[in-house]
């Protein structure tokens, strides 16, 4: 497929073991995520210059309009855990030059506090899909109006001109990176990694009506909370850190 504008998607060509097994490109789909599952095979990439029906997480939709952004999933071969932990480390080191964005828990980064980058991961039918959405070209009027006080892009919050080729290969480097790492050495390097770049550890947090202290992170990034009487795993927002312990 052509992309009509100057900054095309065209991440190829690739030096990586997995990621990127095939690299198909499209003008629009309904989602990528849905798109990489029905095509399949391991390490398979699908990137659109928009989506029409972009998920994000909890059921949300994923604001995907032309030419604005990266929105690419890749799809693995069974049911992989640990793919959100292994996508946000890829993604903030393939950022490390674009601003430098942190880790938000669950699954999001922010540059300047706003959001940036939303991952979402699924499993179906004995496959593992994981999609990013990163912001590249926004400008503030580009956002729908409930997003602009919580959402940014790269170009807002570092002023130049990039191509999203050039950081779409950097965000499949990075994560074939993670992926191998994952497949090579287990999730334990990661959630390391992990643990350090959410600074959630040993804190105290409300979440729904509990409050308790975050002990760990399981096998797919969420938190381990004891509170109290229990411990509680807990795999998504909101919640609140109650103070420094
Ligand atoms: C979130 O933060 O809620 C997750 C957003 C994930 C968006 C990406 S864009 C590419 C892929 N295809 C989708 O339909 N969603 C993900």
């Amino acid at each position: 497929v052509t992309l009509k504008q100057q900054d095309t998607l065209d991440p190829t060509p690739l030096d990586t073991r997995v990621v990127g097994a095939r690299v198909l490109v499209h003008e629009s789909v309904a989602s990528t995520n849905d798109e990489a599952f029905r095509i399949g095979g391991d390490g398979s990439v699908v990137v659109a210059d928009a989506q029409s029906a972009g998920r994000g997480r909890q059921g949300h939709q994923w604001h995907s309009a032309p030419g604005q952004g990266i929105w690419v999933s890749v799809v693995f071969e069974g049911h992989v855990s640990g793919l959100t932990v292994a996508a946000a480390l890829a993604v903030r080191d393939a950022l490390a030059s674009y601003g430098a964005p942190a880790i938000k828990w669950p699954n999001d980064l922010l540059l300047n506090g706003k959001k940036i980058c939303g991952i979402l991961v699924e499993h179906r039918a004995g496959l593992t899909v994981v999609g990013i959405g990163i912001n590249v070209h926004h400008r503030f009027e580009d956002f729908p109006e409930d997003l602009r006080s919580t959402a940014t892009s790269l170009t807002l919050e570092t002023g130049g001109t990039l191509q999203r080729s050039d950081c779409l290969r950097a965000v499949l480097t990075e994560l074939d990176v993670r992926v191998v790492q994952l497949r090579e050495d287990g999730f334990e390097p990661l959630r390391r990694e992990w643990a350090l770049a959410c600074d959630l550890l040993q804190r105290r947090i409300q979440f729904g009506e509990e409050d308790g202290t975050v002990v760990g992170f399981d096998d797919d990034g969420a938190l381990l909370v004891a509170t109290d009487d229990a411990m509680h795993c807990v795999r998504s927002g909101p919640f609140t850190v109650l103070r420094d312990t």
